[in-house]
């Protein structure tokens, strides 16, 4: 496991009062348990949204072939950002890569359009699921294999239906009327049919029932065992999120603070009480306590 020690301690600790959560210090080169397998690499990005805010700031990822990589952090921290480099959206949004590189499978993505870069097989799975409402799930789901001929779409197709069998039944709904759950199977059914070599999901239990989210994340945990997918995943569900992951990447404030691998993450005990919800020591603390805990303890193996 590796942390993140700011160059100053001031630092360090101005931004966990501020943030309620890990420490933070810029990041050295990052090497995930399987670099030999590299398949998706971040490194060192600087994303800008309006050429003023400064969202992500010297952020090195990596996702091996076949792992499942979290990232993990509050509400602004800047993952989504980091996916729509990923993903070439960023222009839509008035945001700027301003530094570093995003590379796949050695090819270097910069400049590549969103389609090219879908086609290469790097595929987003949006915050929000962003279907076409007025389609029906089946018009939803073919959308993700125009590059396939037909025998290899009704092949993906059944694969989506027997992971997400509710949809079977529910081909010809119009997709804007399916409960939300149904709507993330959809979304994810549809990237899942477009063949991705590197899965990328944004908070795909947003706003679900603990349930469907159940549901949900046993279809990754599926895609992990049997179809070996290579996932990034974004979560604020950091328990799911590192159950299901090998490896994972704790941001704040657009900065990586914590990585390692994701079952030493879950154990770790300033993990488990700042994303966790499991510590006893934040409860009924203030911000000054904890700034003064940071202070009594430094980050550890
Ligand atoms: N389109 C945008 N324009 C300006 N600022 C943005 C935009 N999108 C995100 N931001 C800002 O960038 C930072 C990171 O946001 P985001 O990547 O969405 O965080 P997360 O996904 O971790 O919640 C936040 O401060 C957010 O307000
Ligand atoms: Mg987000």
């Amino acid at each position: 496991m590796r942390e993140c020690v700011a160059d100053k301690e001031e630092d360090m600790e101005s931004r966990a009062a501020t943030s309620g959560g890990l420490s933070s210090r810029s990041q050295g080169p990052v090497d995930g348990p399987r670099a030999d397998a590299e398949l998706l690499s971040v490194r060192n990005l600087k994303i800008v949204y309006g050429n003023s805010i400064e969202a992500v700031r010297d952020v090195s990822l990596s996702v091996g072939q076949g792992q499942i990589v979290a990232l993990l952090g509050a509400n602004g921290a800047g993952k989504s950002t980091i996916l729509k480099a990923i993903s070439g959206v960023l222009y839509t949004e008035d945001g700027e890569l301003e530094n570093g590189s995003i590379s796949f499978a050695g090819a270097n993505l910069k400049g590549w359009s969103p389609d090219r870069i879908v086609a290469a097989g790097v595929v987003q799975v949006p915050e929000g699921r962003r279907l076409f409402a007025p389609l029906t799930v089946r018009e939803n789901l073919v959308m993700g294999g125009h590059l396939v001929n037909g025998a290899e779409l009704k092949r993906r197709m059944d694969m989506v239906f027997d992971l997400f069998a509710p949809l079977r039944d529910k081909q010809e709904r119009i997709s804007g009327y399916l409960s939300g759950g149904e709507q993330q199977m959809v979304a994810i059914g549809r990237a899942l049919i477009s063949g991705p070599k590197v899965l990328c999901l944004d908070e795909p239990s947003l706003g679900l029932a603990p349930q469907i989210i159940d549901e949900i994340f046993k279809v990754l945990h599926r895609l992990k065992d049997e179809i070996r997918t290579s996932i990034l995943i974004v979560e604020q569900n950091a328990h799911r999120a590192l159950a299901l992951s090998d490896y994972a990447y704790i941001m704040e404030n657009g900065r990586v603070v914590m990585d390692g691998l994701a079952a030493d993450l879950a154990q770790n005990r300033d993990v488990k009480e700042f994303y966790l919800g499991m510590g006893e020591a934040s409860e009924g603390k203030s911000m000054r306590d904890v700034k003064h805990y940071k202070r009594r303890k430094r980050w550890l193996s």
